[in-house]
């Protein structure tokens, strides 16, 4: 088993900190490994450096959370469900709050701009610094090295470097001497640092993030399942994206759709209620959040590696079923609720996806220029365009008990895409989306385009998305 530090990262811009450290990596100066890197942005030059390093990226957009808080439980979660034991910022923006603090205490580090305590603080990042230097007419600069606590750029330092200043710069200019201090200051710091820090008990979540409700994922603040179409989720693992949406549609009240995408990329798919808007709505969601909670328990990353992913697809979809039917019986009293299900679990180490469908709800796959279903529906002779037909014979919870689930394995091929979506999307009919596929869209244009004809048709009925891109 590998004893080697992990190293987590958080960046918003270039990372023009990152080639020296992951060099220095690289190299075995540094006897650890970079885990995933996060950044705030999805444009930050910083996530196709760290990919070409073979690092995991994620990406987190903090207007998906109610509050600083909130997202930095989120994470922290990453990070510790990762086994992170030690968190690098390089060129962060964000200030952190205590969530994430506390959770790492003198295991966050940060590289300043300037000789702290000059020139930090709130509002003092990447050029801002260097401008500041240059109006006090200061002769010296450089950069720090120190760990982060609930103050701001006042934590322990742990290296600072100076650099000399003459009397022709301009910001740019400091900045380019900064950096290239930077790229030595950083690695050193921590070749020093590194191997000072005790292991951490990972089974232990700490209180910080448990005491959010996040029970050490992704919490309450933003779970991996949702039916609020104001959102819509955009992850990036390695080459694979992913992105997925959950919308109301024109005519219904209520949204009885659930999505679900996981930020690891490893469980993605959908779910429409069955029964009244509020039950249907209640039944999805059900699916989803008893599938995230197992997937938490069961399916973390460590245990995930010895995992038989279709086993535990097909065990977990059947107890799932049982749980809404339970829930149907017992709390409710009826027996025609419940809720299609799609959901597909990858296997990227082994370029496979398993895919498990209960009801009228679809997967297609985009290969090399052809759309192939993937799923076949569970229902008689049902006809999306009109909504009429329907008597669908299998779905989670299942009528009168009958339940059923198609199984099945598919190799993944670099530049496949799948599609995972509710019946509201036929509304835009199969051709059209056939059409879609072809036009080679990006991953959000193709989804929101998606969106889009399923409108342009009326859409009557909600409509839920996941898109994958396997690179
Ligand atoms: C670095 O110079 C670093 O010191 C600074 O941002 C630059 C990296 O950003 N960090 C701060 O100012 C933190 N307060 P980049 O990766 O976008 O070039």
């Amino acid at each position: 088993m590998s004893t080697k530090l992990k190293i987590g990262i958080l960046a918003s811009g270039a990372g023009s900190n990152l080639p020296s450290i992951l060099q220095a990596i690289q190299s075995g100066q540094i006897e650890a490994e970079a885990t995933l890197l996060i950044s705030n942005r999805a444009n930050a030059g910083a996530l196709a450096l760290a990919q070409r390093f073979g690092i995991e990226t994620l990406i987190l957009k903090p207007d998906l959370f109610n509050s600083k808080e909130e997202f930095d439980v989120r994470l922290a979660s990453e990070f510790w469900n990762r086994k992170v034991d030690l968190i690098l910022l390089c060129g962060y923006t964000r200030i952190l709050s205590l969530p994430i603090i506390k959770a790492y205490p003198k295991r966050i580090l940060n590289i300043h701009p300037s000789l702290l305590p000059a020139f930090g603080g709130k509002g003092m990042y990447g050029i801002n610094v260097h401008n500041a230097v240059l109006q006090r007419g200061v002769k010296v600069s450089g950069c720090t090295v120190h760990l982060v606590d609930e103050n701001v750029d006042e934590g322990p330092i742990l290296g600072q470097a100076i650099v000399e200043l003459s009397d022709f710069e301009t910001a740019e200019t400091i900045k380019n001497k900064v950096q290239q201090a930077e790229e030595k200051l950083y690695p050193q710091a921590l070749i020093k640092y590194a191997p000072t820090l005790p292991a951490l008990n990972f089974a232990e979540i700490p209180y910080s993030i448990k005491e959010s409700g996040s029970g050490g994922k992704s919490g309450t603040a933003q779970p991996d399942f949702f039916d609020d179409e104001r959102k819509e989720y955009f992850y990036t693992k390695g080459n694979c994206t992913a992105y997925a949406l959950c919308d109301l549609g024109l005519k219904r009240k209520e949204n009885a759709d659930t999505v679900i995408l996981t930020s690891d990329l490893k469980i993605m798919g959908v779910a429409d209620g069955v029964g009244s808007a509020k039950e249907g709505k209640q039944t999805s969601r059900m699916a989803m959040s008893f599938l995230e909670k197992k997937w938490l328990n069961e399916g973390s990353i460590a245990k995930l590696k010895s995992l038989d992913h279709g086993s535990w697809l097909r065990k977990t979809v059947i107890e799932t079923n049982q749980q809404i039917l339970n829930w149907a019986r017992q709390s409710i009293n009826k027996v025609d609720v419940g809720s299609t299900l799609v959901v597909g679990i990858l296997d990227d180490e082994n370029h496979e996806m398993y895919i498990s469908n209960t009801g009228d709800s679809r997967a297609y796959l985009w290969r090399s220029g052809t759309m192939y279903r993937l799923t076949r529906d569970h229902s008689e002779n049902f006809d999306p365009e009109s909504g009429e037909g329907g008597g669908l014979l299998f779905y989670m919870g299942g009528g009168q008990g009958s339940f059923g689930l198609d199984l099945f394995q598919l190799r993944l091929y670099p530049k496949d895409r799948l599609l995972f979506c509710s019946d509201g999307l036929l509304y835009a009919t199969e051709d059209l989306i056939a059409n879609r596929f072809q036009e080679n869209m990006a991953i959000k244009e193709f989804g929101k385009q998606l969106l889009e004809d399923a409108y342009n048709a009326g859409a009557p009925d909600n409509t839920s998305i996941v898109i994958l891109d396997y690179a």
